[in-house]
């Protein structure tokens, strides 16, 4: 089954086609096509993403976008079209919002063949809505002119598949990223997902039935590897400005010179909170004028440290709570080479019979190749939709 998803939940504008094959336990998927936009140049200018301005920027890429990926998937095939006045008024309205994707989309579809894809798929949220809603509009359209089913994605379980998949042993080896399966998973599985938006730790006893074990009870993680960056005059997005600096002051020494809280490690709950964290490295920052390059790396480290100290604890008890089998790091932070060097050295050592699932690097940031794959399993259930709403908090239990 070939599956087309489209990606606009942040500053990604991601579209990508996917074959599909196999069922939950052994699904085997080849990418076809995926094109990708990144907006973060255009955001860096206001230190964060404007959702606005998101929005925009995803009307203006889409139909480029989609044209690349089924270049690219060479599915591609010229063709004028007839496209019927009661079909234009239709899509029409379902783009009426988005000024400047109709006469684009209108342009685009009636040059070109309907592709042979059998589902399109479309994150529904959690994101920043203005942005969804451009996504969503775009792939009810597409669903529409080519006659295509729709299914509704929920983005922090495009991570979770993201992290579950990986390349099959041969290809490993070439690393193409072209090839992935997702086999051999024991359940339950827990889930770390550490993004911009979100701190939890999910646990998913049978596939995609999911219980929340433990989240941030203020900032997100991501967002205080952002607003920390901020601190220290580093650009958007902060996560690895703040990781290529503590890795400097890491390769030198173990020691920093600053001592930062590892808020709420010793509660007894499965809770995070990051907010008095970021507000100590403010007050540090206070005392200290004139920082040097190489006060500035000794932040970064000891704030990764505490960040990474906390996560750990907090998912390691988890896995004693729940005896989860398998442990999955998802979302833009889990790129960060400090949590990932621990996590894994600490699995083997605290935790040897769970199997650890990391992402590898094209997939741990937003993409589509994680929203066709989610897509797949929510098609084998048959859960196609004819109406999907924009769900800036969307969760997954
Ligand atoms: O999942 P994602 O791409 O978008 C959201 O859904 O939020 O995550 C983005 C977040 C940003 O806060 C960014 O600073 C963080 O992931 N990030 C990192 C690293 N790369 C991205 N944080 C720490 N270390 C990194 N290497
Ligand atoms: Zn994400």
């Amino acid at each position: 089954m070939k599956i087309l998803a489209i990606e606009t939940s942040c500053d990604e504008t991601a579209i990508a086609i996917l074959e599909c094959e196999g069922g939950e336990q052994d699904a085997r998927f080849s990418v076809l096509g995926n094109a990708l936009l990144s907006q973060i140049e255009i955001h860096k200018e206001y230190g964060g993403v404007f959702p606005a301005l998101a929005k925009r920027e995803h009307a203006k890429n889409l139909v480029p976008i989609l044209e690349a990926a089924l270049e690219e998937a060479e599915l591609l095939h010229e063709d004028a079209q007839v496209i019927s006045e009661e079909t234009r008024v239709k899509i029409s309205e379902i783009l009426t919002r988005e000024p400047g994707l109709t006469e684009a989309f209108f342009e685009f579809i009636s040059q070109c063949e309907p592709p042979e894809i059998d589902a399109i798929a479309v994150t529904a949220g959690p994101g920043l809505e203005p942005a969804l809603w451009v996504g969503i509009n775009f792939a009810k359209a597409l669903a529409l002119i080519w006659n295509k089913p729709l299914i509704a994605v929920n983005h922090m379980e495009g991570h979770i598949v993201a992290a579950l998949a990986k390349e099959p042993a041969p290809a490993a080896l070439s690393g193409t990223g072209r090839n992935l399966v997702i086999e051999h998973i024991e359940m339950p599985v827990l889930a770390l997902l550490i993004s911009g938006g979100h701190t939890e730790l999910v646990l998913m006893k049978k596939w995609f039935q999911y219980e929340l074990i433990g989240a941030t009870r203020d900032d997100a993680v991501g967002e205080a590897f952002d607003k920390v960056a901020r601190m220290l005059n580093l650009p958007y997005p902060g996560g690895p400005e703040i990781s290529r600096l503590a890795e400097k002051s890491r390769n030198e020494t173990s020691d920093t010179l600053f001592k930062l809280p590892r808020p709420m490690l010793h509660d007894a709950t499965c809770d995070f909170s990051f907010a008095g964290l970021k507000t100590a490295v403010l007050y540090l920052l206070k005392e200290k004028v004139d920082l040097s390059e190489r006060e500035k790396q000794h932040i970064a480290h000891e704030f990764e440290n505490a960040v990474t100290d906390v996560l750990w604890k907090k998912t390691s008890r988890a896995l004693e709570d729940t005896g989860a089998q398998t442990l999955v790091i998802g979302g833009g932070v889990s790129a960060n080479t400090h949590i990932r060097r621990t996590f894994t050295e600490k699995i083997k050592s605290d935790h040897p019979g769970v199997s650890l699932r990391i992402p590898s690097a094209v997939l741990t940031t937003d993409n589509a190749i994680m929203i066709a794959i989610a897509g797949f399993y929510r098609a084998q259930r048959k859960e196609f939709k004819t109406e999907i709403l924009a769900q800036g908090n969307l969760s997954l239990a």
